[in-house]
């Protein structure tokens, strides 16, 4: 989308953080090798998108990577969680969101189940994520199982994003969500495990509902950019859903902060239209009342 969402988000992210090439990337198309060298340097910014107006709302913005998440399917599709979605889902949503042709680096999650095909397959699958759905990178779920796995998919040219902690994808397995690492034996195989994907060539970690103090120290000791959700201040970067940064969803996660209450807003604007239909007000006086509901009135 460059140059023409270049303006206020962009702007004052330049003055705010100085002019270096990192520090304002209005300009720069963010790659996986442009976010690796932002640890240490600033705090990361991810969120997740959908469809292609979001996207082009969160790249004016400014963010750094924009995620087609898997978590499509409780946002916006009406699953309960994610295991439902397919890869047909995900290359579809994939799709809308880089015809908004982002500055962020776009990558989209490999759905359920994928990562335990057949090592081929799962090259299969990715390929449709960045040759149909047009993302970036891959973000996949799983530890040091995997690192072999990734291995091979960095050597096929598909650079892949890692996702520790809890991993939404084992949701039945786990029989719920619940924040992971604060016990010494599981936090030892979190290391373990952020240390086999760093060694496996991913480009960034996602640490999902992790004890704030493991994620901390994650985030020194691993080379790569760790991103958290719901693990504390000290990771290289943070990633929210969309739909909880606009307040679009009713029930949000406790770590989550709503920037704005767009389920309200659209509420109100539905309530608005339909008064208008019922007491024949719209369409005669269309250009007076879209005014007035775009001002917030
Ligand atoms: O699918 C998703 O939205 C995610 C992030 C929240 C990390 O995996």
């Amino acid at each position: 989308m460059g140059a023409r969402w270049a303006g206020g988000g962009r702007a004052a992210f330049g003055v705010a953080f100085g002019r270096s090439l990192l520090e304002n990337r209005g300009l720069v198309k963010m790659t996986t090798q442009t976010l690796r060298a932002l640890k240490g340097q600033r705090p990361i910014v991810c969120v997740t998108a959908y469809d292609t107006p979001m996207a082009q709302c969160a790249d004016a913005a400014g963010v750094d990577l924009m995620l087609v998440g898997d978590s499509v399917g409780n946002n916006v599709l009406g699953f309960a969680n994610t295991v439902p979605v397919t890869l047909d889902m995900m290359v579809h949503h994939a799709a809308a969101v880089a015809r908004a042709k982002p500055e962020a680096l776009l990558v989209a999650d490999l759905p359920f189940g994928d990562a335990h095909l057949k090592p081929g397959d799962v090259v299969k699958s990715c390929r449709r994520l960045v040759q149909e759905g047009g993302v970036e990178a891959v973000k996949i779920e799983g530890g040091a199982a995997i690192a072999p796995l990734i291995e091979r998919l960095v050597r096929a040219g598909i650079p892949v994003m890692g996702h520790i902690g809890l991993q939404p994808q084992q949701v039945n397995v786990l029989g719920g969500y619940r924040k992971f690492g604060q016990r010494v034996p599981e936090a030892d195989a979190l290391r373990a495990d952020a240390e086999a994907l760093d060694q496996a060539g991913v480009f960034a970690i996602v640490v999902e509902l992790m004890d704030p103090r493991l994620a901390a120290e994650l985030s020194r000791s691993i080379s790569v950019p760790i991103i958290g959700i719901g693990s504390g201040p000290e990771c290289d970067g943070q990633i929210l859903v969309a739909h909880d940064i606009l307040g679009i969803n009713e029930h949000a996660p406790s770590f989550a902060k709503a920037y704005a209450n767009l389920h309200e807003t659209m509420r109100a604007a539905f309530a608005a239209y339909a008064g208008e239909v019922r007491g024949k007000i719209y369409p005669a006086a269309a250009a007076k009342s879209a005014v007035s509901v775009s001002a917030g009135k």
